[in-house]
């Protein structure tokens, strides 16, 4: 057997390096040593793309109650009332925190002693609530956490490593399982090395990468969910993945992302003969639900034979719309679309993964000494449907919970065993990357066609059929050759993808962000779609 060539040991290990990850690790960093790892640059996250912002009841007309009433609105029938609760009544502890660091969210132009930072609206918020730097909120955030984390000496960070498996304390009863490490692939060097550590946190994001078209960056391949399941696990809501409505649609920008906020600030839907259409299918218009919204677009384009849609705000002055979309506004120019004189082509993509690893309010997850943070986790905020810039909230949100409970039992949990060594003895370097780049295609591209926006019982089981033939030739090839970043990514996407499918199998009804034919209306009762691993 070949031996790991290195174990690092640290006290925390968190992996992942999005909003979820730095907030926590900054915030143990005071007291305990800890490893952040991050796929490639620190910053590349989904966080860094984020453009709306993120939400917090600070306007007096604004009360807690109403952020709690939108949040469970929008989840239809399916979010944890206590822990929206939690988030919302946490949210202006987490913005103090971000603002303590440096970020710079956008201030009124001519502040009152009420409001201090410019708030917007997005679809499904009964209050202008949501916090924003310009229109690159995350990038603010993700440049404030990365310039902290790497100027703090108790924090290592691991960068260009990507988790392969997390390292359990292999117990029958699960109970008595424990996590103490990872073993990760250093993609500099080229092999693998072992994590040895008290506490691991996944902070891994989504897994929004398992469809062709998402706004997704390529790092958001589900790794979290995949190595949570595998360890034991469990997983739910998964048949819930969010399909943000507006993506912009043009060959050189992959995956360009139209804020909602766009639709906040009076932009409107048009058919390419520029008829409005989302009145049609609800009475809030542009500002429903995006579920509604991604829906309504997709049914117009699939009844007209249209590539897409257009979103437009040039009825409104130049000046307001640089002002409030820089960002947006240079990306769209450089491509040759002016957005204060034309409306830009949009549509539909993949945006966020609502369910993932099951979590209590602390972010602990089945596995003692391991906790799931961010958008990998499934807390219950969220429901059948996210809000809209719930998702930041969540993350700080939860990365605080966390912190605090593992201050808390850190001198509790004896000092982890030994990590056993990784095995390299039985493969091989592969002959044939090209089965790797045909799986990722066809899997992402069957997940597009038949678990899409709008599913039927026929084509998930055509999914499920088609992901079980992926899964046995990764498999194989897995067990043959040695792990690559793009084999530990296609495997992982495989595994969710097919709990994907099984998620949305075992749903008979249309709810939130799962629609099918089939079913097309609500059950009188909700309930969550858990999935528990069957025992190794
Ligand atoms: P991420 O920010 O995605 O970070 C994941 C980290 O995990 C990365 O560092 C990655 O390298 C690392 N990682 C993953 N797998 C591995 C592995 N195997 N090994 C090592 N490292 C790994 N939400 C809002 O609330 N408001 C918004 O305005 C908003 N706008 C958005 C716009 C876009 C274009 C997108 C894509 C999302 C948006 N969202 C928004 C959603 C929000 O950005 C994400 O849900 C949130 O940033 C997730 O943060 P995270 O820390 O959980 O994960
Ligand atoms: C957006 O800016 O439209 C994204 C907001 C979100 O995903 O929360």
């Amino acid at each position: 057997m070949n031996s790991t060539s290195k174990t690092h040991t640290h006290d925390v290990l968190v992996i992942g390096s999005g909003a979820a990850g730095l907030s926590l690790a900054l915030r143990l960093a005071g007291s305990l040593r800890v490893a952040v790892m991050a796929k490639g640059p620190l910053t590349e996250s989904a966080t860094r793309y984020a453009q709306g912002g993120i939400s917090a009841v600070l306007d007096k007309q604004d009360s807690l109650d109403a952020h709690v009433q939108d949040t469970l609105q929008a989840g239809a029938g399916l979010c944890a009332e206590d822990v929206v609760r939690f988030t919302v009544e946490h949210a202006q502890e987490a913005i103090q925190w971000l603002i303590t660091q440096g970020v710079p969210f956008t201030r009124e132009a001519s502040p009152t002693t009420e409001h201090v930072f410019h708030l917007t609206r997005e679809g499904g918020h009964s209050h202008r609530r949501i916090l924003h730097a310009d229109d690159s909120t995350g990038r603010a955030i993700e440049l404030t956490l990365e310039s902290q984390a790497r100027q703090h000496a108790n924090l290592d960070l691991y960068e260009h490593y990507i988790a392969i498996d997390l390292i359990t304390t292999h117990k029958l009863v699960l109970a008595d399982r424990r996590c103490i490490g990872a073993y990760a692939l250093n993609r500099t060097l080229n092999r693998v090395e072992a994590f040895r550590a008290r506490f691991v946190i996944l902070a891994t994001g989504g897994a929004n990468k398992v469809y062709l078209y998402t706004t997704n960056p390529d790092v958001a391949t589900g790794d979290g969910i995949a190595m949570a399941w595998r360890a034991g696990c469990r997983v739910a809501n998964l048949e819930f993945i969010q399909f943000h409505p507006t993506c912009l649609y043009h060959p050189m920008a992959k995956s360009f992302l139209i804020s909602e906020a766009v639709r906040g600030e009076g932009g409107r839907l048009l058919l390419p003969d520029g008829r409005p259409f989302m009145q049609r299918f609800d009475p809030r218009g542009e500002l429903a639900p995006r579920d509604i919204v991604a829906r309504a677009i997709d049914s117009e384009m699939k009844r007209l034979g249209v590539d897409c849609v257009y979103l437009d705000i040039s009825h409104k002055p130049a000046e307001f719309i640089t002002r409030h979309f820089p960002t947006i506004y240079r990306r769209c120019l450089e491509l040759g679309l002016d957005m204060t004189k034309q409306p830009l082509p949009v549509v539909p993509a993949a945006h966020y993964t609502s369910g993932g690893v099951v979590t209590d309010l602390r972010g602990r997850t089945d596995i003692n000494g391991l906790y799931a943070i961010g958008e990998v986790a499934c807390t219950g905020l969220h429901g059948a449907n996210r809000l809209a810039s719930n998702s930041l909230l969540e993350c700080v949100v939860f990365a605080f919970a966390a912190g605090r409970d593992i201050l808390q039992v850190q001198h509790a949990l004896p000092a982890p065993p030994p990590v056993p060594a990784w095995d390299e003895s039985r493969v091989t370097d592969s002959d044939e990357e090209i089965v790797v780049a045909h799986n990722w295609d066809e899997l992402r591209r069957m997940m597009w066609d038949y678990v899409g926006i709008v599913r039927t019982n026929k084509r998930l089981e055509r999914a499920k059929r088609r992901v079980d033939m992926l899964k046995s030739e990764i498999s194989d090839y897995y067990g043959n050759f040695r792990v690559t970043n793009d084999l530990i990514e296609l495997r992982n996407l495989a595994l969710v993808a097919e709990l994907i499918i099984l998620s949305a199998m075992q749903r008979k009804e249309s709810r939130g962000l799962h629609y099918t034919s089939d079913y097309p209306h609500t059950l009188p009762e909700a309930k969550n779609t858990v999935l528990t691993p069957t025992a190794d």
